[in-house]
Formats: structure tokens, sequence, C-alpha cells
């Protein structure tokens, strides 16, 4: 049978779900990959890609639906390129997640049995994140507030409301938008000729879930305090829990809502979040954790995996702004933070302080530079937490980690991939992997945390 080629309907049973949350069917052996479509699906798809190994598809009718296919909440989804797991009813988002972990340490790490334990669903399925990032783009109304559409880095759908923001972050992005666009500010755009021209380029909104504390963060190509005063000053009068209105510039080509240059137009340059009781001060440009609520119930988990009786010396590898560190130091006699960004590190050393943690140091640099040094001045852990991020472990970092044989390792990952190439390593070089358990930090979208608890053996 000859392989479809581009431009051919085809009836396709979608029987599983790829990494990034594409549907994955079979027609007569040859594989299409169908964005929409989801295990149980029947669909009569275009194929819009045709290559030798397999195709791509778009959804031009639902044949049979999945017992799985829900109504997506919200207006924008199959367009907005934010949630891509709406139309998914929770429990089979979550075991989607927990197959795809198994799936990548039985594949990739080739590993002897273990325990995997359910995954650990989030308790807000919407409204859940803390931080959303808000593109700004020209539109006939004025400066259009959104998020990129699905596959398009030119298009930007001006969003009124984000089901994974609470309700405040979404008064807050609406008043933003009605000051912004009375005060007929021009909108950041890159012409024919190449060179940027125009003012506002981003708008991120944070919100202390914990606190109620809100920070507006509005990203510009140049320092114009004068122009955004009167924004932050409305802004505010319009929803009190605004704690933080900052402005960032960023004055390159790239296009990243992060600032070289901030200045406070109003409040305090920080919110104050709290984790356990840990309170952390957030500052525009720094790392937290975006589900607050999940990040505790997550590090509850590592918490029991270190199982700390309060002697134990601990590294937190990848220690970003201290989150594991601080809420372990409680419990052990000495924590080790190593993390690359000196921003993180100088926020780390101000929470720690801030709660009066004495027993945590932390280290700016490389884990494969830093480690070894660590190792050169004596330190000796008991209890080694690593929360790389999606690339996990560079190789000589995880040499170094394995000769140093610590007792126990709880390893964080938002990448099974990784997760699982590390691991199968570190079995080889003498470590059992005792149980893996995945965590839903990201309903809705295709994103999946676990942690692993390995003992030396
Ligand atoms: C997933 S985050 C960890 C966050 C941290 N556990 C927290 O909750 O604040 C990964 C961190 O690794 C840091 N990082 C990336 N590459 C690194 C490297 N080679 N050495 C040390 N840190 C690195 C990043 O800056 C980031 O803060």
């Amino acid at each position: 049978m000859s392989r479809p080629r581009r431009g051919d309907t085809l009836s396709v049973s979608i029987d599983d779900l790829a990494f990034g949350g594409e549907g994955v069917g079979r027609v007569n052996g040859y594989v299409v990959f169908v964005r929409g479509g989801i295990p149980g699906d029947t669909l009569r798809v275009r194929l819009v890609e045709a290559r030798s190994r397999f195709g791509r598809g778009v959804i031009e009718a639902i044949e049979t639906p999945s017992p799985d296919r829900v109504d997506a909440p919200c207006a924008y989804f199959g367009r907005c390129g934010g949630c891509r797991l709406q139309h998914v009813a929770y429990p089979a988002q979550l075991a989607f997640k927990e197959k795809q972990v198994r799936d990548c340490l039985e594949r990739i790490g080739g590993l002897p049995p273990f325990e995997l334990r359910p995954i650990l669903p989030a308790p807000e399925v919407l409204g859940y994140r803390n931080k959303m990032e808000f593109t700004v783009a020209p539109s006939a109304a004025g400066p259009a507030l959104g998020l990129h559409e699905a596959e398009r880095y030119d298009s930007v759908l001006d969003i009124e409301r984000c089901l994974l923001q609470s309700d405040v972050m979404n008064t807050l992005l609406a008043e933003t938008r009605q000051a912004l666009r009375a005060r007929g500010l021009s909108v950041y755009e890159t012409g024919a000729d190449g060179e940027g021209r125009g003012l506002l380029r981003f708008v991120t909104l944070r919100e202390g879930r914990r606190t109620g504390q809100a920070m507006v963060n509005v990203v510009v190509s140049a320092p114009d305090v004068q122009a955004l005063a009167p924004v932050a000053t409305e802004v505010h009068a319009r929803v009190p829990a605004t704690a933080s209105v900052v402005l960032n510039v960023n004055d390159t080509k790239a296009s990243v809502a992060v600032g070289t240059e901030e200045h406070l137009l109003l409040g305090r340059d920080t919110i104050t979040e709290r984790l356990d009781d840990v309170v952390f001060e957030i500052s525009a440009n720094s790392f937290f954790q975006t589900n607050t609520v999940q990040a505790e119930r997550l590090f509850a988990l590592v918490d029991d995996a270190c199982a700390l009786t309060g002697t134990e010396t601990v590294i937190d590898l990848y220690s970003g702004t201290g989150a594991i560190s601080l809420l372990l130091a409680r419990k052990s006699r000495h924590v080790y933070g190593i993390e690359l960004a000196a921003a993180a590190v100088a926020d780390a050393v101000r929470n720690a302080r801030a709660n009066g943690i004495e027993n945590c140091a932390f280290l700016a640099g490389e884990v494969r530079h830093a480690l070894p040094e660590l190792v050169r001045q004596g330190v000796k852990p008991d209890v080694v937490v690593a929360d790389p991020p999606r690339a996990g472990f560079h190789p000589k970092a995880l040499a170094t980690l394995a000769a140093l044989a610590p007792a126990r390792l709880v390893y964080v990952s938002c990448n099974p991939a990784t997760l699982a190439r590390d691991v199968g390593d570190l079995v080889r070089q003498g470590y059992a992997l005792e149980w893996v358990q995945p965590v839903d930090m990201f309903p809705q979208t295709p994103h999946i945390e676990a942690v692993a608890r390995l003992r030396r053996a």
C-alpha cells in the first residue's frame, strides 16, 4: 500500500498522545500526528505534512469522539498556544502524564523493576498560575495584551480572560490594558528594516497566592517612567491588591520579557509569597514556582523522600531561589545550594536571612564546576536533592555526583526523558531506584513533573 500524500483525507483512529500532547494514530502502519486528537477518537484528517516516516494532519471532522473528550472551558482553546489539553477530561490528562513517565523510564532508562506511584493530581485544575506573561501587540482598539496563537509567533490573541490565572489577575489584566489604551502608548514592533520601534513589549502579572499581593511588570523598550507612572496609579486605584508596579527595560532585539534595567513605578519592588511557613520576596525577574498550591505538595513529597532527622548534610543542586533548600533547612544540619543564576542566588540568600535561616549556604556556578569544589572543601552530603532544568544533568556533573555517593538522592524533574537517562546512569553506577511519583503541576498542559528517590545500593 502506498504511503499517504500531502492533501490526502484519511480516517485515523487515535491511540496515544505524544510528548507535546498531539494525538497519534496509524493508517496502514503510517504514523500520523494530529493536534487536538485524543486516544479513543476516530477523526477525519487532512494531511498537511507527509514525511517518509510520519505525517501530520488537521482535523476536518470528529467521526467518533473519545469517551475522554470534553468541551474545553476556554473560548480561546485551539487558537491560543497556552493550553493544549483542555479538551481532555482531567483523569485522562493524569493517566497520559503517568504513562509518559512510565514509558520514558522503561524505554530510555532500561531500568530494573521499581515502584511507579500514582500521579499526584492538582487540587485546582484552573486558576492555579501565580504568574502570567502577556505579549503586547498592536490592534485597531489600541494595545492588545495576550498570548501567541498556537504555532504562530507573529500573531497575538487579545486575551480578555485567561482561565489559568485567578479572577484578581484577570481584573488586573483588563485594567492594565484599559489604562495603557487610555494613554495612547505605542506598541513595540519590528519594521521591515529589522529595527524595533514603539514602547510597550510585555506585561507580566504575578500574585502571591498566600498573601494576595499582586505585581504588574511592564516591559518596555525605553525607560519612559513618565509615560507609565499614571498607568500604575490608575491600575492601583482600580485593583487595590496591586502591591507593586515596575517597569523593566528591554532595548534589545530579543523578544523576551526580561529587562536589563528596572524602575519602580508604585509600591514595593517585590511581592511576598509563602510556601508552607517560609516567606519569599519575589522580584519581577526572579524565578518562583508558578503553581503555589501544588509546589507546596511537590516540596512536601521531596521532604518525605529526604527522610531527614536533623543531623544530615544536604546538597540542593540547581537550587534556583532556594525554595527546596529553605524548606529542608529546618530539618537538617546544613544545606548547600548550587545555582547558576547569580540573581537567583542573591534572592535565595536574602530569603534565608528574612526567614532567620542560618544553616544554608548558596554557591553561584555550574553544578559541574561548583559541586567538585564543594567536595574539595570537604563537604560530604548524606542526601542530595537535584531539580535540574529540562536538559537534565551535564555528564560531568552526574559523574561527580555518582562518585560522591550520597546515601540518598532525590531527583525532581520537569522532563521524563532526561530523568530516565540520568536515573539509568545512576543505577548503572550503583544506585537503586526506589520509587518515582509524577506530580501534576500544570493541568491543561502537557508539562510533566516527577520526583524520584534513589538509594546507594
Ligand atoms: C527547575 S529550576 C529549579 C528551581 C528551584 N528548585 C526552585 O524551586 O527555586 C532549575 C534551575 O537550574 C538552574 N541551572 C540551569 N543550569 C544550571 C547549571 N548548569 N548549574 C547550576 N544551575 C543551573 C536554573 O537557573 C534554574 O534556577
